[in-house]
């Protein structure tokens, strides 16, 4: 058959998860590639959603989210960021926060639009412009300070130009932004009138004194401001794919015309036990970020001896690490290390598309057990 990819989807590439996933079974690899724990999250949450499955709490969920989740996100916005959301109108439950982008994109972006991405960025960014049939314009975050540059983002900014995607925390630098590099973004999007689609989903994955500063605080942002967020990431359950978005009603109003013929509502049980999680963040969070603070270092400090110079991160669970000058790239480095080694890592050229600087850095996934951040550790000494 002649006709089988859309034109549209045609330029999209395998992700490199994928292949990094596959070879790390074949060659059984310990796995420092995957963005996700090895571990499981709490016990207490597990029990939230076996409460919900046996009472009768199986049905199709209201489109939007059930009223518990969405107005548990909406007070936890209030305590932590003071940010006024009205729950009906303004907070959507989505398959995850990949759907929140897919379906902020799909709403907001007409084709022809110009959508300005940081590089390295998360992949599904690039993706989603190219079905939204917009054009994705990359600006680099240099290492080894990954910062916001303000002319070159300035200089990307076209009369087609119509969103600015955030990711801060950022994947998979590491980076917290600060409030003068946000102000910069911010400031681009009031004088464009630009929609800012910002990726929080490590929001609460924070280290030492990192204060998270959500987009939509701040001044005038709240407008023009699609936040998303995931409890996937927050309690560590990916598999549940329970992610969301707050904007204003009018964009919360587009976000749910794609939503709804995109995957109408999410599984009704596991949005019960997000609602519990959510409700408990404020008791949650203090041991949660100690254990993420911990795998950190033990990573940071652990090769300190190896030739790899890692790049301390101020949030995610995402270390950049440098490779040696004068070594393969970052794909021949990350395959020999699978297939040889047996460690898988991300190589984050993938994340590129204007710069060569992701390949001679590796990046390396720390939501691990410390035995298998040590054993990790010892396979990438001398490498
Ligand atoms: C920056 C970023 N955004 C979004 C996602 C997707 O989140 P979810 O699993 O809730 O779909 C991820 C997952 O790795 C991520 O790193």
């Amino acid at each position: 058959m002649k006709h089988t990819h859309a034109r549209r989807i045609a330029a999209i590439e395998p992700s490199i998860f994928a292949t990094m996933s596959r070879l790390a079974v074949e060659h059984q690899a310990v796995n420092l590639g995957q963005g996700f724990p090895d571990f499981d999250g709490p016990p207490w949450i597990v029990d939230a959603f076996a409460d919900a499955l046996r009472s009768a709490k199986n049905q199709y969920a209201p489109m939007p989210g059930i009223q518990r989740l969405r107005n548990a996100v909406a007070g936890y916005h209030k305590a932590f960021y003071d940010l006024d959301w009205n729950p009906d109108t303004d907070v959507t439950v989505t398959a995850g926060a990949t759907e929140s982008l897919f379906s902020a994109m799909l709403a907001l972006l007409d084709p022809g639009d110009e959508v300005i991405l940081f590089e390295p960025y998360y992949d599904s960014y690039y993706a989603n412009c190219l079905i939204a049939g917009a054009q994705p314009v990359c600006v680099t975050l240099h290492a080894p300070d990954f910062r916001i540059d303000a002319q070159e983002l300035a200089a990307a900014v076209t009369p087609r130009t119509r969103m600015i995607v955030v990711n801060n925390p950022h994947n998979p630098t590491g980076r917290m932004f600060s409030r003068s590099e946000l102000g910069v973004v911010a400031d681009l999007a009031r004088r464009h009138d630009l929609l800012v689609l910002s990726d929080e989903v490590y929001e609460f994955l924070t280290f030492d004194a990192n204060v998270h500063i959500p987009f939509a605080t701040l001044p005038e942002m709240r407008e023009r401001t699609i936040t998303v967020s995931s409890t996937g990431k927050t309690f560590g359950m990916t598999g549940w794919k329970i992610g969301y978005t707050i904007a204003t009603a009018e964009l919360s109003d587009a976000v749910r015309t794609v939503h709804q013929f995109a995957t109408f509502a999410v599984n009704t049980p596991g949005q019960h036990a997000m609602a519990h999680g959510l409700e408990r963040l404020q008791q949650y969070l203090p041991e949660f970020r100690a254990t993420y603070q911990r795998k950190r270092d033990l990573l940071f400090d652990g090769l300190r001896d190896s030739s790899l110079r890692a790049i301390l991160p101020e949030g995610t669970y995402f270390m950049m690490v440098r490779l040696p000058e004068g070594s393969d790239d970052d794909i021949d480095c990350a395959t020999r290390l699978v297939t040889e080694r047996r460690v898988a890592v991300i190589p984050p050229s993938v994340f590129y598309r204007n710069s060569d600087e992701g390949k001679s850095m590796l990046r390396l996934c720390f939501a691990k057990t410390d035995e298998t951040l040590r054993e990790g550790m010892a396979r990438l000494q001398n490498c």
